[in-house]
């Protein structure tokens, strides 16, 4: 495997992509845990990210010397290349302004990075985005590439195997940053690039049965993918060890708890609670308009009504989670600095440690669309694991102002049309996301000869990538208009509908 250091850059995940596309198991770790990591999991080679701090200035996160040491294949972007030169003893300038965004390097030596890829002579596009820049190069480095603001926009020192780069080979904006790096792992670091989904469901399997043994364990499913796929692969290691408990709030779209419980209980034949939790979670949103606050009465009551049915049901030593690699990496800071809380996103978060159990979360390592993959080696129905996310506080956040029965029952319906008439037109992939948000104001319309006084909804569809950027999917010229008049037809208690037009940034996903 690879070991990835993070030094806090924006695109760290983006270098773990990389290297899994090419084949290759990899993992990261933050600067500060990296060298337990690097004894743990005995990588055969090591990336170091880019971040935002200096190699100047006092205290910034360094390489350990464990890694330094190690003799193993190294390649440093961005501030890695930085690290790598200071530590090796060469010499690293404030840089006046940096350089940001697309450049071009010319190709000046051969390079083991290069193979079957760029010759001599070449100019290839990068993306660059720095403040400092190498002065000096450490001694045994020789450069390889240049552009016009980095004379030393990619230094190799064969003997050792250490590459760095100034530029970001991860991100797309470098074409052939993606082939850069796999020849990184193939041929410097010499792995097979064999790592498949098949592979990793054994593993896991294996590794379930000797984390939990003879004990219980139980899984909150939310419908989701993530939950589904984690609950499926637990109950292929442990069988019937596993129940499954299923919450529901009166928060989920149309004909969802039919389907899950269908699929799991019917299909799969896996023990599931389902929880009837409708009255609990209505009395409680009562009232309620500040969307924080929704979240976490949501969230709070989740875990509630979870560990009520988890003592029913008896002697679990363990909580299963659908929790993906994102959640696990986003949740370190690097600068020290204070994140930002956009949105507090729920999950079963308190659950383990209230309730004293221990986790099982077998996605930890994956990404979404390695988890789609393996959900569809379980044998997860192709409408299943291609289904749009949905969040943990479902449509409470998609009713801003109060949340009641009679407005859920409302978007519900509209949303079902929504998603029905994608689906008709065939269109439903090419989405990231698309949901109807029911709007706490009303409008006057004319239906028949009568004047009518109802609410505002909205359609919203977004294409990404991975949640974090959005745009606003573009239909074609005929369909919104037909599925605004289905809607107004059909939905009693809306007569009007619009677009959302927003990108994210600066709008979310999500209204609340
Ligand atoms: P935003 O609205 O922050 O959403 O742009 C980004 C993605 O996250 C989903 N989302 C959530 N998922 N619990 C979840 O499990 C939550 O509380 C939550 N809030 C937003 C949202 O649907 C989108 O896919």
């Amino acid at each position: 495997s690879i070991l990835i250091v993070d030094f806090g850059s924006q695109v760290t995940q983006l270098i773990a992509r990389r290297v899994r596309e090419a084949g290759v198991y990899s993992e990261i770790a933050p600067f500060q845990s990296a060298a337990d990591a690097y004894a743990r999991i005995r990588p055969k080679g090591i990336i170091l990210s880019g971040g935002p701090a200096s190699v100047l200035d006092e205290g910034s996160p360094r390489i350990p010397d464990a890694i330094l040491q190690s003799g193993l294949p190294i390649m440093g972007i961005c501030y890695g290349q930085q690290a790598l030169t200071q530590q090796l003893g060469g010499r690293v300038e404030k840089g006046m302004g940096g350089e940001f965004g697309e450049a071009f390097v010319a190709v000046d030596a051969p390079c083991a990075l290069f193979d079957g890829l760029w010759a001599e002579g070449d100019r290839h596009q990068v993306w660059m985005s720095h403040g400092d820049h190498v002065a000096e190069l450490a001694p045994g480095f020789r450069p390889v590439a240049s552009s016009r603001g980095a004379p030393f926009a990619i230094i190799a020192d064969d003997d050792r195997r250490i590459y760095a780069m100034q530029f970001h080979p991860e991100v797309v904006h470098t074409p052939d940053g993606a082939k850069l790096i796999a020849n990184f792992v193939r041929h410097v670091c010499g792995l097979a690039g064999d790592w498949t989904m098949a592979e990793f469901r054994a593993a896991k399997i294996a590794e379930i049965r000797e984390q939990v043994g003879t004990s219980k364990v139980i899984c909150g499913l939310s419908g989701g993918v993530d939950s589904s796929v984690a609950a499926l692969l637990i109950h292929e290691a442990i069988g019937d060890q596993l129940t499954c408990v299923f919450v529901d709030g009166g928060i989920l779209r149309a004909g969802e708890a039919e389907q899950v419980v269908g699929l799991f209980r019917g299909y799969y034949n896996i023990p599931l609670v389902h929880v009837q939790a409708q009255d609990l979670f209505m009395d409680g949103l009562a009232g309620v308009t500040d969307p924080e606050a929704k979240r976490k009465f949501i969230g709070k009551t989740f875990i509630d009504v979870f560990e009520a049915e988890a003592k029913k049901i008896g002697g679990a030593d363990f909580l299963a989670q659908g929790t993906l690699y994102p959640d696990v990496i986003e949740s370190v800071s690097f600068t020290g600095g204070p994140s930002v809380t956009i949105k507090s996103h729920h999950n079963v978060g308190g659950l383990p440690e209230r309730m004293n159990m221990k986790l099982v979360e077998p996605l930890r390592e994956l990404f979404k669309d390695e988890v789609r993959v393996l959900g569809r080696e379980l044998g997860l129905p192709d409408v299943f694991v291609g289904r749009h996310p949905f969040p943990g506080p479902g449509l409470a956040i998609r009713i801003p102002g109060e949340v009641t029965r009679e407005r859920c029952d409302i978007l519900r319906k509209a949303d079902a049309i929504y998603l029905e008439e994608i689906r008709a037109a065939g269109l439903y992939d090419a989405i990231w996301q698309a949901f109807a948000v029911l709007l706490p104001v009303r409008t006057v319309g004319v239906m028949g000869d009568a004047r009518t006084y109802d609410y505002v909804l909205a359609l919203r569809a977004v294409t990404s990538v991975d949640g974090m950027t959005a745009q606003a999917f573009s239909f074609p010229g005929d369909f919104l208009p037909r599925v605004a008049t289905r809607i107004i037809n059909e939905v009693k208690g809306v007569n009007r509908v619009t677009y959302d037009y927003t990108s994210k940034p600066p709008g979310t996903i999500e209204w609340e």
